[in-house]
């Protein structure tokens, strides 16, 4: 099931990103969840920084309304350039936002119907090739990254592949579980694959932590899938119909997961990413232990 046709490259990235990110309100009022400072980086960038890591090209957002803030950040930005370059400032903060023109498209997914209908949305960009999808709610902090580490498996296996983690059983009905099959290192065989499951009826305590590499068939499938747990149009359902058809297999990442789509979850990523940063890290630690008496 490995054949040649499953091993293409992956060049292009899909980002669902038109979420309206209610849980962080009000401080997502007028600003999109993706653009909330990591320190001094939005979100989005953690994830576009891993994409181009693991040698993605192309870089599609799927948007809404109220969204487009996202695209201005990864656009040149000419007054603010012009200025800081008459002021002796250097451009080098600027580098990370830079895509190459062409290579940032921009969907809309104007109702939302769920994941599996905003990767849907980025169906004619996709065309047929594979490709990856980001959620940048997980925030995958490591090297090499989550996604260059996925490459890395999938030019040995080709087909589809999910990340995944272990989390305490309780806490799987809030994400899509995998049935393992085979385990080899951080690779392991995909055998079924089921979204929100009830605890009890969960086939294991691996999750998918949002990052995929994809084959292209799979929007075929998307374009027919019903509607799924909590009447949303799941990906992992259509994923789902390829096992058997394709080869399928889960990376367990080597490093760490911050869940950005919680409060808590933020607060550890910026935590944890300010600690470890060379800049700041000792001035944080200080401060952090006076904060803890
Ligand atoms: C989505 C996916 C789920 C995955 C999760 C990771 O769920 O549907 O399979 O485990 O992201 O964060 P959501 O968080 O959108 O409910």
């Amino acid at each position: 099931m490995s054949a040649p046709q499953f091993k293409k490259p992956v060049r292009k990235a899909v980002f669902p990103v038109a979420g309206l990110g209610t849980r962080f309100l009000p401080a997502t009022k007028a600003i999109p969840k993706e653009l909330l400072p990591v320190v001094d980086r939005p979100l989005i960038q953690y994830a576009v920084d891993e994409a181009r890591e693991a040698g993605i090209e192309e870089f599609v957002f799927v948007t809404g309304r109220g969204k487009t803030a996202i695209v201005e950040h990864f656009d040149t930005a000419y007054e603010l350039e012009a200025t800081m370059t008459a002021r002796g400032k250097s451009l080098d903060p600027l580098e990370p936002t830079r895509i190459q023109p062409g290579n940032l498209v921009t969907v809309r997914q104007q109702v939302p119907l769920g994941l599996g209908h905003a990767v849907w949305c980025a169906r004619a960009v996709i065309g047929d090739e594979p490709f990856a999808i980001f959620l940048p709610d997980e925030l995958m902090y490591g090297s090499p990254g989550c996604m260059a580490q996925m490459v890395e498996a999938y030019n040995e296996v080709g087909g589809n592949l999910v990340s995944v983690l272990e989390v305490p059983m309780e806490e799987v009905s809030s994400y899509g579980v995998i049935a393992p099959g085979e385990c080899r290192g951080a690779l392991t065989e995909v055998k079924g694959l089921v979204e929100k499951p009830k605890v009890a009826e969960a086939p294991s305590n691996k999750i998918v932590s949002g990052r995929y590499i994809l084959q292209p068939e799979v929007m075929d499938l998307l374009a027919n899938q019903g509607k799924g747990a909590g009447g949303e149009i799941q990906l992992t359902d259509s994923m789902a119909k390829l096992i058997g058809v394709q080869p399928f297999h889960a990376v367990t990442f080597q490093g760490q997961r911050f869940d950005c789509g919680s409060k808590v979850g933020f607060v550890e990523a910026t935590l944890a990413i300010a600690l470890d940063r060379a800049d700041m890290g000792e001035d944080v630690r200080k401060i952090a232990s006076r904060l803890l008496g």
